[in-house]
This record gives structure tokens, sequence and C-alpha cells, in this order.
């Protein structure tokens, strides 16, 4: 079994949708996954108790000291990932979760509120040296408010921006806010939408980090800088393509 974890401190800026998304996308790729809720405010099970299908079953840790027993125990009845979604604000669940994170993904807004808030986050992930991403939601589609946040976080990390800010970038779409009142997930509320085909390629990068990095250390990546991974966004004409780079 293999364990995301949502985390950061600054509150809205996805965790739980985001959690949602990757949820559906990892069961349509095959995924027997479990959604754990450490948030005593209870989105995910608002969201479950308003959706229209049993699975996937949401299930509360509040305690720190619970999941170790928790996971073994999702493990050992045949779930293959268990996705962590976490409380604004630093906490102990917080804390004990990114422990057993095989990847903590910090989602931040392209504003300087957001990615300053990642900082005390990376920090706990760095403490629990586990491998991390980050993922810029509610973007605009394209801009230099976004390719200067994308920067910012490469440079917190101090690491390539391909490996450490995952793409494709999510859009800031009504879509997202329409799924969770109708207790879906995007990718089931409009299959055929930019919303959906974003989560689900966020799913692949996620995916594709999950399986390499649990054993590949972040730390390879210094000194490897590429290109950053413009060419995964929806970018559909060239003139939109040099409107972004500029
Ligand atoms: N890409 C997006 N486009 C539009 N709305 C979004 C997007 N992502 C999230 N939202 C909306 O933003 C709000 C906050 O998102 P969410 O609840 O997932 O954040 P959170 O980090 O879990 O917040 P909290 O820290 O309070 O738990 C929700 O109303 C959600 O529907
Ligand atoms: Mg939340």
């Amino acid at each position: 079994m293999q364990t995301i974890v949502l985390a950061t401190q600054k509150g809205g800026s996805g965790k739980t949708t985001l959690a949602i998304g990757l949820a559906l996308a990892a069961i349509q790729a095959g995924h027997t996954v479990r959604l754990i809720e450490t948030d005593s405010q209870g989105t995910l099970s608002n969201w479950q108790s308003r959706r229209p299908y049993a699975e996937p079953i949401v299930e509360p840790i509040y305690a720190a000291g619970d999941f170790e027993q928790r996971l073994q125990s999702l493990d050992r009845s045949g779930v293959t990932l268990t996705i962590i979604d976490t409380a604004g604000g630093v906490n102990a669940a917080t804390t004990a979760a990114i422990r057993y994170a095989d990847l903590c993904l910090i989602p931040a807004r392209p504003s300087i509120a957001d990615i300053e808030a990642t900082a005390t986050t990376l920090g706990m992930v760095r403490a629990s040296n586990r491998p991390f991403a980050f993922i810029l939601n509610q973007t605009p589609i394209r801009g230099q408010r976004l390719t200067n946040a994308t920067t910012a976080l490469g440079e917190e990390a101090a690491l390539d921006i391909s490996g450490v800010v995952a793409t494709p970038f999510i859009v800031m779409r009504n879509d997202h806010q329409d799924a969770l009142s109708a207790g879906l997930a995007v990718n089931e509320y409009a299959p055929t939408s930019k919303s959906a085909e974003e989560i689900r390629g966020l799913w692949q990068w996620v995916e594709a980090k999950l399986n390499a990095g649990a054993t590949i250390h972040d730390e390879l990546f210094i000194g490897e800088v590429q290109e950053a991974p413009l060419a995964t966004m929806f970018i559909e004409t060239p003139a939109e393509a040099a409107a972004f780079v500029a």
C-alpha cells in the first residue's frame, strides 16, 4: 500500500478537493483507495454523506497515535492507496501523517501568502525525510503570476522545478466547487471537462513520482536543472504558448 498526504497549513488551498480528485482518478486507474480525514472540520465526511456511492470510504483518524495501526490494517485488508487529507494549521495529526507518507503533496494557490505558508509544511516534510511535491491549484490559465509562483516554489525547495512542482497546474474552475456540492469528484461530475483532464494528468504525475520517489531521494534532483515542464500545460495554440512564456 502507498500513502499520499495532502498538507499545508494554509486554509482553502485545495487539500480536500485534490484528495477527492486524486482518489477518484486512482480508482479509475485500478487502485483500491481509502480516504482518511484528519480534519475535524469534516469537509471530506460531509462530501461522503452527500455522495450517491459508497466508495471511496472516508475514515476519520484524529489521534496521531492511531495512524500506524490503522495503516497496517488497511494494507492487510487490500487497500492499495491511502490518501490522507489534513487540516490547515499545524497539529500533531498532520505531523504524524507526514511521517507515514510515501509522497507528501503540498497544495498552494499562486499567491505570496500561500507560497509563504508552504515553508512550515516543507520543514516538517524534510524533518521526516519524506518525498514531496507542490501542487499549484486555483491558478489562472497562464500568466506571469503563475510563472513566478513556480519559480518561487522551486527556489524554496532548492530543487529542480520538474521534480517538485507537479503538472499540470489545476486551474480555478467552477466544476471543482459544483462537484464538491454534489458529493462527486470532478472526474465524475464533468468527466470530459478540462478540470477532469487536469486531475487525470495530475494523477499520472503523482503516480510516476510515487513509483520513483519511494526509492529515489529528492536530493538527487539537485543540479539537474531542466526546462520547467510548461509543455504539459493546456496550451493549445502557438499564440497561447508565446503569451504564457512572455
Ligand atoms: N481548482 C479549483 N477551482 C475552483 N475552486 C476550487 C479549486 N480547488 C478548490 N476549490 C474550492 O476552494 C475551496 C477550498 O478548497 P478545499 O476545501 O479543497 O481547501 P482545503 O485546503 O481543504 O481547505 P481547509 O484548509 O479549510 O481544509 C472549496 O470551496 C473548493 O471547492
Ligand atoms: Mg480541507
